[in-house]
């Protein structure tokens, strides 16, 4: 039986399919580079099949079997793509199928944080309602009719276009590598430079994958950029922004509030002075996490991980 890896979210009917054909072990939320149970594992494994392992060249000097590495996820800036390529392992990912499963989760992060539902849920169960009559301070602002600037623009971003431009009447704004046509025509969505971009936007949402490009995008001077009642976004990855910058753009008041899914480092520090700030919405990246989805991506990220060690060619390679 040949040996897998299984890392953190593999969902159970996914991995008890698995393991009626391959030797799987599975691991969750360790040190991959330290764990001595996991590097031997490693060492006579084929395929790794999960979300956010860490594969670069120091754990695949581990790795002389490995065949395929097939994310549970459409980012896959934890892999090392030219270093998996020169050794000729197939690296893959989930896309398409969580498309709108994010979208819906920025939207309602954007909503959630616009109109402060998660302060104000926490003021009616605090019991505050009682004694505190609802004043100007716990007002939120209006969605609808409101200025939406989307940087990246792949299939997530034109589904949050779409909420936006058909559920809430937003005007779009886009800055993306290239110009999308199908997005300007379907949802009236202008291409702008980043700068027109940030200080047009009443809501500016950050859905770029994470490269080297979009490493440390969004940093003190695009803050300072953003209109003072702006509410920024993130649903891509952490890294994309620089987040002391965005501690310090909220405390100065460059920006209103700020909805984030994800961090620098996650799971986020408990220290992070983000997780203190009245104006910031938080959730533990969980853009795709909903029941039928996470399953659809398993599924996927099996099929991948089948197709790579019978040596075909998987559904979603990313090599180039
Ligand atoms: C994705 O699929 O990239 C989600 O962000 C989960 O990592």
């Amino acid at each position: 039986m040949k040996k897998i890896i299984a890392y953190n979210r593999v969902e159970q009917p996914v991995l008890d399919n698995l393991r009626k054909k391959y030797d799987v072990r599975f691991f969750e939320n360790i040190d991959t580079k330290n764990d001595t149970a996991f590097l031997k594992h490693l060492s006579e494994s084929e395929g790794i099949v999960g979300l956010e392992t860490p594969v670069d060249a120091e754990l695949l000097a581990h790795a002389p079997n490995l065949k395929v590495v097939s994310n549970v996820s459409v980012g896959y800036n934890n892999l090392d793509i030219d270093e998996m390529t020169e050794r000729n392992i197939m690296a893959t990912n989930t896309p398409g199928i969580l498309t709108d499963t994010v979208a819906d989760a920025v939207f309602s992060i954007l909503t959630a944080t616009a109109r402060r539902i998660p302060e104000l849920n926490q003021f009616v169960k605090n019991g505050e309602w009682q004694t505190e009559a609802v004043e100007k301070e716990h007002y939120g602002i209006n969605i609808h009719h409101k200025t939406l600037g989307i940087i990246g623009m792949g299939r997530i971003g034109k589904a949050i276009a779409q909420r936006g431009h058909f559920g809430f009447d937003m005007d779009i704004l886009y800055h993306s590598r290239s110009r999308k046509p199908d997005a300007e025509k379907t949802f009236a969505a202008e291409y702008r430079t980043l700068d027109q971009l940030l200080a047009e936007s009443d809501f500016v949402c950050m859905i770029t994958p994470l490269t080297p490009k979009t490493e440390g995008m969004i940093g003190k001077s695009e803050f300072q950029k953003m209109k003072q009642s702006a509410i920024f976004i993130n649903g891509s990855r952490g890294k994309t922004i620089v987040e002391q910058e965005l501690i310090q753009a909220l405390k100065n008041g460059d920006i209103a509030a700020a909805g984030l899914d994800v961090f620098e480092n996650e799971p986020v520090n408990p220290d992070n002075p983000l997780l203190n700030m009245k104006n910031v919405v938080t959730t533990p990246h969980i853009g795709s996490s909903t029941h039928e989805t996470e399953l659809a991506m398993s599924e996927l990220a099996a099929e991948n991980l089948e197709a790579g060690l019978n040596g075909e060619r998987p559904p979603n390679l990313v090599n180039p």
